[in-house]
């Protein structure tokens, strides 16, 4: 099985970004452990700050992975072209969020990608992405 996990902006950042509500673990740290943990997954991680990026890389991975892990972090909330990237795919993509974005601002409560996403993690710190990684291994 391979997955990637696609990171938006700012996340590059966590461990020193708002630790109160991000944590104080960087991704990269947290990368190498779920690489362990889940050894019998080859994952891959793309981060970008950038929004044409991150579509360029959703659409690089469609059949090249089985699944996507997706934190479009603030593009999530605005971005109508990653939104459009993700229906236009047919590999299943899970989006995730770090935070409990319902318990946030309200601009924060909308996302232009859960529609069209297998499912939905929020607020999990970043276990969410180990939950998001759990749901694509058979039972
Ligand atoms: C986030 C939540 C977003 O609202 C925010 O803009 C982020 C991170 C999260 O993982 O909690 O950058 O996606």
């Amino acid at each position: 099985m391979k997955l990637i996990i696609i990171n938006g902006p700012n996340l590059n950042l966590l461990g020193s970004r708002e630790p109160e509500t991000y944590g104080k673990e960087s991704f990269e740290a947290y990368f190498s452990q779920i690489q362990f943990q889940f050894r019998e997954i080859e994952l891959s991680f793309y981060q970008s700050n950038i929004e044409g990026e991150l579509i360029d890389e959703i659409q690089r991975a469609d059949k090249e992975f089985d699944g996507i892990i997706l934190n479009a972090a603030a593009y999530t909330h605005t971005s109508i072209g990653i939104g459009d990237a993700v229906k236009a795919i047919s590999t299943p993509v899970v989006e995730v969020h770090i935070s409990n974005t319902f318990s946030r601002e309200t601009f924060r409560h909308s996302s232009y990608i859960s529609a069209n996403a297998k499912g939905v993690i929020i607020g999990f710190g970043l276990q969410s992405y180990d939950l998001a990684i759990s749901s694509f291994l058979p039972k």
